[in-house]
């Protein structure tokens, strides 16, 4: 039997994935010294160590530009499609994905490179699109962002053109409104009859729309409580419905777990405050409010401004095994079908996650036990 591919290759209620590894600092922008500095080797070891443990996926950031600040958050990292190549080559049962602008890449490259990752992994393969955020990327490459609507216009059509590549025998023609294309063809389609799981992470009311019309999962922040998210997450289920489709909603949060509540919210509040890269989190607040459609007043960067450097303004999931799995719990309850993850040094503090906080997991019946996994085994 083969699995739904938007079940990512495992049955669990509750996905698990580390988010941002493929940057230094990965998501925390902090001046602590631990720091994850991502290396190649740290980044196999860390999927190696992942593949073993039965986490389901690595979610990378697509970034072309540091933050600046005293760390230049964020700026060394690798391209994500190559990273994901790479490291789908060194496993055997995550699911990687490719983070990738549709504004900055040619549709007919981008299908044919998702084709070759999907064949070298075997259907592992995922697809986070991007359709237009950092205004200084682009002037990086010197394109300029289409205004917020109709970026996810033009994302929509750019997906149109992938899925045909994927899926049309023969030749075909396509004449949009941004794309033409005279006599495409495209082989091999992706691995085993079966497509690369789509996901995006738009916040506004179209974001979202995009997201729950054209992609397997919606990646979405929890702002105020878990309790207020749920409400969104069952709208976003309710809207994919009235589509006829079915919708995964997954979520981001900066973890840190340690043996007490204490020790653990001294760590969050020595990386994410004292030793904050405060120069790096406002540049990445101002880059992003004029990025999206939202604005950001002062009173809410004042509240948000801890949790934008401990990870990109995700939910702060901070205490102890039993704190973690409770919260997590939580959030799988709330709807959530998977939480990608920030660590401050993903490959220091896995093991205690994965020794401490799964079994919680497994035994409160959100992820089953995984006979496969040789969850404490070294290769
Ligand atoms: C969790 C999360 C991860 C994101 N990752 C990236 C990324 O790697 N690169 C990027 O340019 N934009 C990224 N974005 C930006 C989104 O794609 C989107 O542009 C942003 O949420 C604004 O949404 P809106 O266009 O609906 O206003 C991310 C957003 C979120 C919430």
């Amino acid at each position: 039997m083969t699995l739904d591919r938007s079940e990512l290759g495992s049955g669990n209620a509750l996905k698990l994935g580390i988010f941002g590894a493929n940057m230094s600092s990965g998501i925390a922008a902090t001046k602590v010294p631990e720091r994850w500095s991502s290396s190649w080797e740290e980044n196999v070891a860390l999927a190696q160590m992942l593949d073993d443990a039965g986490v389901e996926f690595m979610l990378p950031v697509a970034r072309w530009k540091g933050f600046g600040g005293s760390t230049n958050f964020e700026g060394a990292g690798f391209e994500t499609v190559t990273w994901a190549c790479g490291l789908l080559g060194a496993t055997q049962r995550l699911t990687v994905f490719g983070t990738v602008h549709a504004p900055l890449v040619h549709p007919i490259f981008a299908a044919k490179q998702f084709v070759t990752v999907d064949h070298v992994a075997r259907g592992r393969f995922g697809l986070n699109l991007v359709c237009g955020w950092n205004q200084d990327e682009f002037e990086m490459f010197n394109v300029s962002q289409r205004d917020h609507e109709t970026r996810y216009v033009h994302g929509a059509e750019w997906l149109r053109v992938i899925r045909m590549m994927w899926e049309r025998e023969g030749t075909f023609d396509f004449d949009g409104e941004f794309i033409t294309l005279h006599g495409v063809e495209s082989q091999p389609k992706p691995y085993g009859g079966t497509q690369p799981v789509i996901m995006n992470a738009g916040s506004s009311d179209t974001g979202k729309g995009f997201a729950i019309a054209n992609c397997a999962y919606l990646l979405s922040t929890i702002r105020m409580s878990v309790d207020q998210a749920a409400e969104n997450v069952a709208d976003a289920h309710r809207r994919a419905a009235a589509l006829g489709k079915r919708l995964g909603v997954m979520t981001t949060a900066s973890v840190v777990c340690r043996p007490t509540k204490r020790e653990a919210e001294e760590y969050y509040r020595y990386y994410a405050d004292e030793q904050a890269d405060w120069d790096a989190v406002e540049r990445m607040v101002e880059i992003g409010t004029r990025g999206s459609s939202t604005t950001m007043q002062p009173e809410h960067f004042q509240r948000m401004r801890v949790r934008f450097a401990a990870g990109y303004g995700g939910w702060p999931v901070v205490g102890d095994p039993d704190t973690v799995a409770a919260e997590f719990i939580a959030i799988a309850r709330a709807g959530f079908s998977g939480i990608a993850m920030g660590f401050v040094n993903y490959l220091a503090e896995f093991p205690y996650f994965r020794d401490e906080v799964i079994p919680r997991l497994e035994r409160a019946g959100v992820r089953s036990v995984d006979f496969g996994a040789s969850r404490s085994t070294q290769r």
